[in-house]
């Protein structure tokens, strides 16, 4: 089936691209990558070829020796370049050599001075959804999967990894090879080169980062091999060979990304505690709910995403035991009706599907993908309970393994396997109506409530002491943070901070509610803290929330875009272009 896909100029109907061989130089002088690509096709194509690109500056292109032309036509901002490749014969393949440019969205170039070691310059690609694109022409639509292989030429003291499997390449050599048998749609190809040691955590998994910190990494993320183990117990066998995860610099804008066999991660989430290690939970919940079964567009993101979630706490379950793993859903369910409250209830924006959304742009209302949508399915086993779920799960992922899948087709199949579900539980409302259905089964925690008790009782007048805060879980930290007023008095933000601990805990979830609150609260002299923490946390869903915070309060908004020029070349080019364009709508 094809769907149509708003998000690319490709018209897959036209014949797909089925492999692709890259030689790939990287140039960290000029900031690009030099490429020679060798596309596949799926069948002999005449004529003109359809492709997405941005800023991508073609040299040559040919197909059996042939010289072919091009012209690069439609032209947006988001979409960027449509490239009309013209004069194919009765082609399976051609070939392509271009280079990046330095603003490919799609690269992250990093100077030495903002890495861990300050020596080496370190490069990463974050494509999802739509940035693939600015590094090679190609069908960007998540619903067309290839198999590449790639050859890496880096300066000889780095060393380049990918999200496949590395054939050849010793440290020093300057020279690496990838291959990526399994295959993947365009937004998980992805490339780090920098200074990386690696640290072996079990036979089939590992952790590349920075020699400084690759240790702290190693220690954080020791579970790693156990979470697979219960993840294919759920998930059925994972179907990509390892799984290894790449530290990057504190620029990157997400926690994590599920790049196969080698997800990327925040150094935020190094805590020294592995209290953020439900985070490798989820992105290694997405070698199954994302990467072996993939949203057939954007539009159909929930169906990655909320999966996602729902895996991960299924595994959170067991991992962490059942307090914990309540706690979690108690606080992701505040979180997610505080976000719906915000949006508003009748807005397209809390549904988990609807035409008029745009699941990337959205950043304030990302999270009713994981959190509604991993409700919704926990509302579905409810409805045919966890045996008979567990069973439409394995069966789920064998159907559709290596397949993109649209939500009315998920529906589909979830009606074929389960058809009482849709007697229990109102399908269409959960999703495509806005807001939550009333008869959802919110869930209830213990541990949530104890922190309700004290702040009704702060309410009152009576603050929480040390003893009764110190032995917190830290979704209750959280939870007592996302629960507190927006305006308390500035002695008791001074109070809280203390009591928590917040300064030797160093954890950026905290302190982003926190520095939230203190803003709203008139701590004035909280800024220069609330700055050099803008300036060292690339993760957006952190930023966020400051940000909101400080324009829409009357001491701090004028100092919000003077704030953002200072800590901006800390940033993260996709980060840069959402703030400001949360500060332009705000009329700053
Ligand atoms: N795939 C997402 C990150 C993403 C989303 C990148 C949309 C680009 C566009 C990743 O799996 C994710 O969800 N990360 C979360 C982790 C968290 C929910 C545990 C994040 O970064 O906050
Ligand atoms: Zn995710």
């Amino acid at each position: 089936m094809t769907t149509k896909d708003p998000t690319t100029y490709s018209d897959p109907t036209q014949g797909k691209i089925k492999h692709i061989d890259f030689k790939i130089k990287v140039d960290f002088d000029k900031h690009i990558l030099d490429i020679e690509a060798t596309y596949q096709l799926d069948k002999p194509i005449s004529g003109t070829l359809f492709l997405d690109s941005y800023k991508i500056n073609l040299k040559q292109a040919q197909a059996n020796d042939r010289a072919l032309t091009w012209e690069f036509d439609l032209d947006d901002e988001v979409l960027g370049q449509r490239l009309q490749l013209q004069g194919l014969d009765n082609d399976s393949s051609f070939k392509l050599v271009f280079h990046t440019s330095p603003e490919a969205r799609a690269l992250q170039w990093m100077k030495p001075s903002q890495t861990a070691g300050g020596e080496h310059p370190f490069l990463y690609s974050q494509c999802q959804a739509t940035h693939a694109r600015s590094i090679f022409p190609c069908q960007d639509a998540p619903s067309v999967r290839f198999t590449y292989s790639a050859e890496v030429e880096v300066p000889s003291a780095l060393r380049a990894v990918m999200a496949a499997e590395q054939v050849d390449g010793d440290e020093g050599s300057g020279r690496f090879t990838f291959k990526m048998p399994q295959p993947i749609p365009s937004y998980l190809f992805a490339l780090g080169v920098g200074n990386f040691a690696f640290r072996e955590l079990g036979p089939r998994t590992g952790i590349y980062a920075e020699p400084e910190i690759v240790d702290a990494a190693a220690w954080e993320f020791a579970e790693t091999e156990a979470t697979m183990k219960e993840a294919e117990k759920l998930l059925g066998p994972y179907l990509w060979d390892r799984y290894d995860m790449l530290v990057l610099p504190p620029s990157f804008p997400f926690g994590g990304m599920e790049n196969p066999r080698l997800t990327f991660l925040t150094p935020t989430a190094i805590l020294g505690t592995r209290g953020q290690t439900s985070l490798i939970t989820h992105e290694l919940a997405h070698a199954w709910t994302g990467n072996l079964v993939t949203n057939a567009t954007w539009q159909d993101f929930w169906l990655n995403e909320g999966w996602t979630t729902y895996a991960e706490s299924r595994i959170t379950e067991i991992l962490e035991g059942r307090d914990a793993h309540d706690l979690h859903a108690a606080y992701n369910a505040a979180d997610l009706l505080k976000i719906m409250k915000r949006a508003g209830v009748d807005s397209p924006a809390t549904c988990l599907y609807s035409p008029d959304k745009n699941p990337e742009e959205d950043v304030s209302t990302i999270a009713v993908a994981y959190q509604k949508g991993r409700d919704f399915l926990v509302e579905c086993e409810i409805a045919v309970g966890r045996e008979r779920f567990d069973v439409f799960i394995q069966k789920y992922m064998k159907s559709f393994q290596f397949q993109s899948l649209s939500t009315e087709g998920f529906l589909d199949f979830l009606k074929a396997e389960l058809p009482d579900v849709f007697g229990k539980v109102n399908v269409q409302k959960w999703v495509y109506e806005p807001g939550m259905p009333d008869d959802w089964h919110k869930p209830h925690s213990h541990l949530f409530e104890e922190v309700q008790k004290a702040l009704e009782n702060y309410k009152q007048g009576k603050r929480p002491s040390r003893e009764q805060v110190q032995d917190w879980h830290r979704y209750q930290t959280l939870s007592f943070l996302q629960g507190l007023s927006n305006v308390i008095p500035v002695d008791d933000c001074k109070y809280f901070e203390d009591i928590l601990d917040l300064e030797k805990k160093n954890d950026g979830g905290f302190f982003s509610l926190f520095f939230a609150i203190c803003v709203a609260s008139n701590y004035q002299e909280i800024l220069p803290r609330v700055e050099k923490f803008m300036g060292s946390v690339g993760r957006m869903l952190y930023l966020f929330p400051i940000f909101r915070a400080m324009i829409t309060t009357e001491w701090s908004r004028e100092q919000a875009r003077p704030l953002f020029e200072r800590v901006k070349e800390k940033h993260h080019q996709i980060t840069i272009k959402r703030i400001d364009g949360l500060l332009k709508q705000a009329g700053l």
